[in-house]
């Protein structure tokens, strides 16, 4: 059963569920969020399969402060200022990634960018306590309006969750707008809590517009797709191919792989989902020209893990 509890009585249980690699729905003054450690893969791979996101599309992470917020990405001076105007509040702005910062790859899917806010009350306490940053979309389920009360969250996610911290309906009832720098320029990616207008004055240019699609990472021309050819659903390891394995049993052929990862060796889907990234990453790494992935179930999780590995393995021209 969930429990719902006010903010002021929610903090030493929200803290306990974080910091054992589960998920929390938290107020935020946009609406309500589904917020896991960004750090912990577990823990995002919850946030997907409490969503039942078919999808794993890159989320916000959310800070304490622009100290945070520094440790994690490479600000621009346009980028800071926006930040300086806004934070706390309703703006998520998308940076390059620091290299060898701690975020979960599942956290941006992949992309060396990430989207970064601050929000304001409850959620920015919870972060500075935790001292480590929170991943978390709208706490919703997939498909579904994104929720603004504590009740809305309990009645969509409720057998799925522990705890909805009650922090009353959320003030701005939509979600961050988001921008991005583009060389001289800004770019809305999603119009959202703070208007269009509001930015460009402080920016002192206007917004470019038009970049949809930010939904399907896959689509993203500066998305991590692997240097290898990817075949999916392989029943047969051809020699010298690398191995993206999946559960106990090895696809036939296997011994003559040139490189072994395996996504979970007892065929937990949450544990594949936090260690996607990061395994595609390191058989790409090995030079083989293709990486072979073994059959990996659709139930759950599978979904999602599925979807990203039908995507890396499209024809290259569709991707970009
Ligand atoms: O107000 C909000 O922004 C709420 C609260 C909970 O903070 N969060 C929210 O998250 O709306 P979500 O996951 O529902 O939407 C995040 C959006 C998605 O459209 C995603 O594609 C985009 O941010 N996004 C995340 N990382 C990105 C990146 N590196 N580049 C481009 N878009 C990105
Ligand atoms: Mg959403």
């Amino acid at each position: 059963m969930v429990e719902i509890r006010a903010v002021g009585d929610a903090m030493e249980m929200a803290l306990a569920l974080l910091e054992s690699g589960d998920v929390v729905a938290i107020p935020t003054e946009t609406v309500y969020g589904l917020a896991a450690d960004a750090t912990n893969g577990v823990g995002v791979a919850r946030i997907f399969e409490a969503k039942g996101r078919p999808r794993f599309n890159p989320l916000i992470a959310h800070v304490a402060d622009l100290a945070m917020a520094e440790r994690i990405a490479l600000f621009d001076p346009l980028s800071k200022r926006l930040a300086r105007a806004f934070w706390p509040g309703p703006l998520t702005l998308v940076l390059p990634q620091r290299r060898g910062n701690d975020i979960h790859p599942l956290v941006t899917a992949g992309l060396d960018t990430i989207a970064l806010r601050m929000p304001r009350g409850f959620g920015g306490e919870l972060i500075a306590r935790l001292g480590r940053p929170l991943a978390a979309p709208s706490a919703n389920s997939s498909g579904k309006i994104s929720a603004t009360t504590a009740e809305a969250v309990a009645a969509d996610l409720g057998s799925r969750i522990r705890l909805v911290v009650d922090g009353g309906a959320t003030p701005v009832g939509l979600e961050s707008t988001i921008v991005k720098v583009e060389g001289a320029k800004l770019r809305l990616l999603r119009p959202g809590g703070i208007a269009a207008g509001e930015i460009e004055a402080v920016a002192g240019m206007a917004l470019l517009r038009g970049a949809e699609g930010i939904e399907a990472p896959g689509m993203l021309a500066s998305h991590y797709a692997p240097g290898a050819a990817v075949r999916v659903n392989a029943g047969k390891i051809a020699r010298g191919e690398a191995l993206l394995a999946f559960g106990g049993r090895r696809a036939e052929g296997w011994q003559g792989a040139a490189a072994l990862r395996n996504l979970s060796v007892t065929g937990d889907l949450r544990e594949a989902a936090s260690n996607l990234f990061a395994h595609m990453q390191d058989l790409d790494r090995t030079g083989a020209r293709t990486i072979a992935v073994e059959p990996i179930p659709f139930d759950g999780l599978g979904e999602a893990i599925n979807d990203r590995l039908s995507r890396a393995a499209a024809p290259r021209d569709k991707i970009a």
